[in-house]
């Protein structure tokens, strides 16, 4: 039996944090075993906000070597850049004839960006979810692993999907959400206050690019309180988030000196954070130096690319040639 299909569109804006290394990469990297997987940086969608020219193209360059460093192996995936498929565009056009304005406009997504920059509200913001459809459909992608951020898009995935299949024939799967129930994890920020972010709140985010030293300034800065003073006590949401990023860096006999040493009042949030900071150290200096190495080497990324596009447009290729029959746009047969 053939593998089901994957799709996920990766952000070519911000820097990667270990809560998108725990949240996201690291499942890819166990999807990559199980099914025929395309991933990709999605620079066309970063176009709604005019990104520098001179920067998107590091940013790009940053994304995908990031995300091989974390284990993402372009010879077991089609890893590409989303420009380099021109079938996406093509079938983005098509299924733009099956989105509704109307539909489009009530997109959470859209109602909050158009708020928050009234000044940009153009039409590739409001056709964003068709090319995230395209994006899948033109694979027939069958699972998107995104997050709950993401459903309402999915959501209209499907509605287009639907509607092409009803008006010219079987074609596309409806793509669902990748599910990963219990082991997708938030990743708390070091302050407190929400989830580490790619934008936002950057020095209580751990960043995989960060250097030893700051990471352990920021892991040093967490906040923390006042040690407990009933033995067992239950524990506050900060020491809950200092042990919740502990366990996903550091020995388990080291966090169980921890749990009980907080359990008998004993504890010292100095050396925890130390202790945590070290492991963090450890965890993320590996990544960032590959990450460095990779984007160092311009002729081996190109080449990394040039793959990731021939594995992606050879079924690009076959779905838009279908589309077009199907359409009635194929004029020389
Ligand atoms: N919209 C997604 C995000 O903001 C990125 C994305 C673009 C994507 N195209 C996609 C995700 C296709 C999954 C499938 O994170």
């Amino acid at each position: 039996m053939s593998k089901e299909i994957v799709v996920s569109g990766i952000r070519s804006t911000g820097f990667l944090h270990i809560g998108n290394y725990f949240g996201a990469i690291r499942n890819y990297i166990k999807m990559q075993e199980e099914y025929n997987c395309y991933f990709f940086v999605a620079d066309y969608h970063s176009l709604t906000t005019h990104p520098d020219p001179a920067s998107l193209k590091p940013n790009v360059y940053r994304v995908l070597a990031e995300n091989i460093a974390c284990g993402l192996d372009p010879e077991k995936v089609a890893l590409y850049v989303q420009s380099d498929i021109p079938e996406i565009p093509e079938l983005y056009l098509m299924l733009n004839m099956m989105a509704y304005k109307g539909e489009l406009e009530k997109t959470a997504s859209f109602k909050e960006k158009a708020r928050a920059n009234p000044d940009n509200v153009n039409a590739g913001l409001l056709t964003y979810p068709t090319l995230m459809s395209a994006d899948i459909l033109i694979h027939k992608g069958k699972y998107v692993p995104v997050g709950k951020d993401q459903e309402q898009h999915l959501e209209m995935a499907r509605n287009f999907a639907q509607r092409f299949n009803h008006r010219y024939g079987e074609m596309f799967p409806e793509p669902y959400p990748f599910n990963f129930g219990a082991e997708l994890v938030k990743i708390p920020s070091l302050d407190g206050k929400g989830k580490m972010s790619k934008s936002e709140n950057e020095n209580a985010t751990l960043y995989l690019s960060d250097s030893d030293e700051l990471i352990r300034k920021k892991v040093m800065k967490a906040v923390s309180g006042d040690a407990p003073t009933e033995p067992n006590s239950v524990k506050p949401d900060v020491i809950e988030n200092l042990f919740l990023l502990m366990k996903l860096v550091s020995e388990d006999d080291v966090i169980a000196k921890f749990e009980s040493d907080y359990n008998a009042c004993t504890i010292r949030y100095g050396d925890m954070k130390k202790q945590l900071a070290e492991d963090m150290v450890s965890f993320i200096a590996p990544i960032r130096e590959k990450t460095i190495a990779i984007q160092e080497d311009k002729d081996n990324l190109h080449k990394i690319m040039k793959i990731g596009k021939e594995k992606a447009r050879e079924s690009s290729v076959r779905t838009l040639e279908q589309a077009r029959k199907m359409m009635g746009i194929n004029f020389y047969c």
